[in-house]
């Protein structure tokens, strides 16, 4: 079994870039399906996630292939399947795409009931819903959801949650639709955008992503060319930022959009911390102690449930006491027993999670619960004083590229070990 053994209480100083965010390649990799032709998507993250994703559309018939480190060519002239492999769908979360993708390209789609992290229930009902308003029958049986179409037509949908996963999904479903169809009370991530962005790109019909209301005039086909890159990954660039305020340190962060970033940034400068934003760069250092605060995640652009766990860590060292509730996901203070075990003093009350600043932490064998209490326990052993031993690094791998290279090129004393 893999681990990642970190020395820490080692500021983080440097520059290090940002990747291509996950939940946009791992949408936007299904979405190439309703392109019958040759796409070619740059800034992709070579992560787990995106690695099966790649795998699942070769078993539907495509041909994938990496060129470089972050460039994938998908060709799907030759997707002919309707059935994608169960073993593989059921393994990850964004395995729902392939229904909206499919649904546009073939009327027809069987997957595995979507798997991902444990966050609590993760209902897909408003996927449903919207596939359902659009003419498709859809049948759940045997961990399986087998949805099919004769023809998809143009409707209004308004979704009952804000759900970045329905809103995609049905956006898929509906770029072939005939007629108009409206969804209401979507998703406003920049993921949802770079989806819809691309999708526009291929010559879809879509207005309106980024605001509550996105409207698809169908349309008969796409081209069949494109290349697009990836929007940056703003939840990496945020890890790296409260990696920056809990090792005491000083970090110049490239390759992101900082308007991504403000429900954070607003949050740092309120504890004391400093941040500078320029084009594609955010500058982040420390100077004092944090102060104490509250933070609630929202949907964007409201404080990002994705780093909710990484802001944790950084409240554990806070001065007095901090609260955070958290609004999207049930299970999501997991890694709060693993902090605990590192000395930190938190205590998890329903939604919410009190934090009873610390001066310090100190090294532990700690368990990724999750692919973001990953990214906070390995923030959380570079803070600490004495090492650390993080264990499940594959819910690690399947969001971060290389995590143990970047932080190690900005000084982090962290190395894999087998
Ligand atoms: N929800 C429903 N019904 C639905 C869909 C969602 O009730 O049909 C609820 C969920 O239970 C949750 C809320 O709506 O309480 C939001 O869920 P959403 O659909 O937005 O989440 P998701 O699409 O399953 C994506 C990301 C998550 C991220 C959330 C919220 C992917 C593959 N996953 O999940 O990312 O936490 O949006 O921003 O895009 C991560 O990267 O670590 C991660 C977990």
């Amino acid at each position: 079994m893999e681990k990642l053994v970190i020395t820490g209480a080692t500021p983080l100083k440097g520059e290090v870039t940002v990747h291509g965010a996950k939940n946009s390649a791992i949408a936007i990799l299904p979405a190439t399906l309703l392109c019958n032709g040759i796409c070619t998507l740059n800034n992709v993250p070579n992560i787990i996630d995106v690695r099966l994703s790649c795998q699942i559309l070769e078993q539907l018939g495509s041909k994938i292939s990496w060129v470089g480190s972050n460039t994938l060519v998908i060709d799907n002239r030759n997707v002919n399947k309707t059935h994608a492999p169960l073993d593989l769908t059921s393994k990850f979360r964004a395995s729902y795409y392939l229904i909206g993708a499919m649904l546009g390209r073939s009327k027809e789609i069987e997957v595995g009931l979507p798997g991902g992290c444990n966050l609590g229930a993760r209902p897909i009902d408003q996927h449903i819903k919207g596939f359902a308003a659009l003419g498709a029958t859809v049948n759940l049986s045997q961990g399986k959801i087998n949805v099919k179409a004769n023809k998809l037509v143009g409707t209004n949908i308004y979704l009952d949650v804000v759900s970045v996963g329905a809103t995609i999904n049905v956006l898929l479903a509906s770029v072939f639709a005939e007629g108009i169809t409206t969804i209401d009370n979507v998703a406003k991530e920049p993921h949802v955008v770079d989806v819809a962005n691309f999708l526009n790109s291929l010559g879809a019909d879509i207005r309106g992503a980024g605001t509550d209301l996105i409207k698809i005039n169908g349309v008969k086909s796409l081209k069949n060319n494109i290349t697009y890159s990836i929007v940056p990954d703003q939840i990496e660039a945020g890890t790296y930022m409260l990696a920056a305020i809990a090792t005491k340190g000083d970090l110049l962060i490239k390759n992101c959009i900082p308007e991504h970033l403000d429900s954070l940034t607003s949050k740092i400068l309120e504890i004391g911390g400093n941040v500078e934003c320029f084009d594609d760069t955010i500058h982040v250092w420390y100077t004092k102690r944090p102060n104490k605060t509250i933070v609630k995640t929202l949907p964007y652009p409201g404080f990002p449930t994705d780093l909710q766990p990484q802001m944790g860590v950084v409240l554990s060292l806070a001065s007095g006491t901090s609260v955070i509730n958290e609004s999207i996901w049930d299970s999501r203070f997991q890694y709060t027993a693993e902090l605990n075990k590192m000395g930190a003093n938190i205590i998890v009350q329903g939604k919410s999670a009190i934090f009873e600043g610390v001066e310090n932490l100190s090294g532990a064998p700690v368990y990724a619960t999750d692919l973001r209490a990953g990214a906070a326990l390995v923030i959380a052993g570079m803070a600490a004083n004495g090492v650390t031993e993080v264990f499940n690094l594959n819910h690690i791998d399947r969001g971060y590229e290389k995590i143990e290279e970047k932080f190690a090129s900005l000084g982090a004393k962290i190395k894999r070990v087998s």
